[in-house]
């Protein structure tokens, strides 16, 4: 039974979000608290548990499937992860299986781990970078060296990874280097995507004093930069333009000043085995209490299929919810990698 997954909105659920650990070597002020509890092994699926639920997924039609944390490649035996689903690239035609095998990554250790994605079909990688500048990187990482994540990119590019720059635009944090970080990727061959912040989970930072909305920043680029619309997607939220003086691609994620939820077509599933089906929502279906359980692969998709159903029509992230608001998110952007 190779049924797709359909959602009650007509959209098709082709690209699957999994999130391999809550664990990251940094902690970036949008995305996680500074002491951060982490969950003990137990709680987190292992190899075989989240090998068998891709499967199930990718025999329902997930075609994409992006590995994220946390950080991804903090989890010991992700290579293996990686080797595993990578057998499920480019099947004959009619047969299940994957277009698309990537990772989002803040790079610490991509340098070390370059080759081996290459060698796994990985082609395309995302790189979270919202400073070039040594102290800032380090202020808004808090634990980030920029040292390193630049030399794990630079491998990436070596390794014949492609490249894109992941940049949460902050008011009064960044705002300030968008033209800087458009000319270096120029240098190195990468694409830059600028991301809204959205407000999930308690940082311990404001971010109604650092949300900016790219539309602005947008006005504001195309002072010094020819900015071409481009129909090149990416099955994810971004919209891209080519940057006529460098010749690569900068793209736009925008989750609070344009919604793009009527055209969504990705679940996540987290690292203890929990399917969210929106990111902008709380509601979520555990797959591992049924996975421990025993039951077999139709049952546990009747599950999916029933989580699917209920996926919400769109996100409706505000700036400034109240902390007591029921809508507001709770969890960190960490649970689901983003
Ligand atoms: P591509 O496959 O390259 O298009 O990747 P992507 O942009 O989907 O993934 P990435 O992990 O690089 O995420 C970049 C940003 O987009 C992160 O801040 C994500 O939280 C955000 N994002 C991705 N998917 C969604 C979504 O469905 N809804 C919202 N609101 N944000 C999303
Ligand atoms: N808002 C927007 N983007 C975020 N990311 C993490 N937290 C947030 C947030 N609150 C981004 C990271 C990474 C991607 C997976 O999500 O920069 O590139
Ligand atoms: Fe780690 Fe990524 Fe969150 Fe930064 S955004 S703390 S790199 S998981």
């Amino acid at each position: 039974n190779h049924a797709p997954l359909p959602d009650s909105y007509g959209r098709l659920l082709t690209y699957l979000r999994v999130s391999v650990t809550d664990r990251c070597d940094m902690r970036c002020i949008y995305c996680m608290a500074e002491d951060m509890t982490f969950l003990p092994k137990a709680e987190i699926l292992s190899l075989p548990e989240l090998e068998r639920l891709c499967a199930a997924f990718i025999g329902h039609g997930v075609r994409r499937l992006r590995v994220t944390g946390g950080e991804p490649l903090v989890r010991r035996d992700v290579m293996s992860f990686f080797h595993e689903m990578g057998k499920w690239l480019h099947r004959d035609t009619g047969q299940p299986g994957l277009d698309e095998l990537t990772l989002t990554t803040n790079a610490s250790r991509l340098a070390e781990f370059a080759d081996g994605l290459h060698a796994c079909g990985v082609r395309r990688v995302n790189v979270s970078l919202d400073s070039l500048d040594p102290a800032r990187f380090a202020r808004i990482t808090r634990r980030g060296n920029l040292a390193r994540t630049l030399d794990g990119i630079r491998a990436a590019r070596e390794a014949g990874l492609a490249v894109r720059i992941n940049t949460v635009a902050m008011a009064g944090v960044n705002e300030d280097e968008f033209d800087t970080l458009i000319a270096w990727c120029g240098e190195i061959g990468a694409d830059l995507c600028l991301i809204e912040t959205m407000p999930m989970g308690e940082t311990g930072e404001d971010r109604t004093d650092h949300y900016l909305p790219l539309s602005t920043v947008r006005r504001r680029l195309e002072q010094n930069w020819t900015l071409q619309p481009l129909a090149y997607r990416t099955g994810g939220p971004a919209r891209y333009a080519r940057i006529g003086q460098t010749g690569q691609r900068i793209g736009f994620i925008t989750p609070m000043t344009h919604n793009f939820c009527e055209s969504c077509n990705r679940v996540r599933l987290s690292c203890t085995g929990r399917l969210y089906t929106c990111l902008g929502h709380e509601g979520s279906t555990d797959l591992r209490a049924p996975l421990r359980a025993g039951e077999d692969d139709v049952a546990m998709m009747d599950h999916v299929r029933a989580a699917i159903l209920r996926k919400p029509k769109g996100h409706d992230f505000l700036i400034g919810r109240d902390a007591d608001d029921p809508a507001r998110v709770r969890r960190h952007m960490s649970v689901t990698g983003g």
